[in-house]
């Protein structure tokens, strides 16, 4: 039985009243029962967010992490963060290989794996990102490109390190877009990467990691994705910028558990 976690992901978005208000009104929403809740702020604001829940009583039931880790634990990376520096400043997890991150600062396959091997090493929890862009899957390589993403990871980062992780698949052409994947499309990428996982881990992997949906997911849209069998949760961007819209997700998903 996989727990349905709920990840918010604020991008570059946010400043201290938000933060405030964000945790605000996150504790009136209330706990989610059965649902794990993980938000993903920038950086900076992890630990003044971990204050702010803690303060509005919400603490104990929002796990908290960062968008991104360098490979290396420390070194002349100048503007970088690494995964141990992550953790000790109160992070639990962090995203790695988002498709903002492949796209826009030149991750590579090799690249993400070396993050992902950073946040096992530091004992950040990772969440991999993998997902075809509109012109892959056109082609007819959607379930080619993500096997492949989680291929090079494994060859890199080692079979263990990707069982230890949660994978998020979040195809790039549903990302921000208003255009989300049907349900149905989703739940046959999810059976892809289970089975990919079973290839490269073994079956006790693939029953046991959590699959995530990424990709416009709102309120009115979670509970029929969140219903698929394979998809054990959601990473959320936009919606999750409105503390209520994504409490309205984390019920859905409580509903679907
Ligand atoms: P979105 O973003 O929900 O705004 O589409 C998802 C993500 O990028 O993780």
């Amino acid at each position: 039985m996989r727990k349905p976690l709920i990840a918010g992901n604020w991008k570059m978005h946010g400043d201290s009243p938000f933060v405030a208000r964000y945790a605000a009104a996150l504790a009136d929403a209330g706990p989610s029962a059965g649902v794990e809740v993980l938000l993903l702020p920038p950086a900076p604001y992890v630990a003044p967010l971990a204050q702010a829940l803690e303060a509005a009583g919400a603490g104990l039931q929002v796990a908290l992490g960062v968008q991104n880790v360098h490979g290396e634990a420390s070194g002349a990376f100048t503007g970088e963060l690494s995964a141990e520096m992550a953790r000790d400043l109160g992070a639990a997890w962090t995203l790695v290989g988002h498709s903002e991150r492949r796209a826009l600062f030149g991750e590579t396959d090799e690249v993400v794996a070396g993050k992902l091997a950073a946040a096992a090493r530091a004992g950040l929890a990772p969440m991999l990102c993998v997902g075809e862009t509109l012109a892959e899957r056109e082609a007819g390589s959607a379930e080619a490109v993500v096997r492949r993403q989680l291929r090079v990871v494994a060859g890199e980062a080692g079979p263990a390190v990707l069982a230890s992780a949660t994978v998020a698949y979040e195809p790039v052409w549903a990302i921000g877009t208003g255009r989300t994947a049907t349900p149905g499309q989703a739940q046959a990428m999810h059976e892809v990467v289970r089975s990919e996982i079973e290839t490269l881990c073994g079956a006790d992997a693939a029953g046991r990691l959590r699959v995530l949906y990424g990709g416009s997911v709102k309120p009115d849209n979670a509970a029929a994705l969140l219903a698929q069998p394979d998809i054990d949760g959601a990473l959320v961007g936009g919606a999750s910028l409105d503390a209520d819209s994504f409490a309205a997700i984390v019920a859905a998903a409580g509903g679907a558990a």
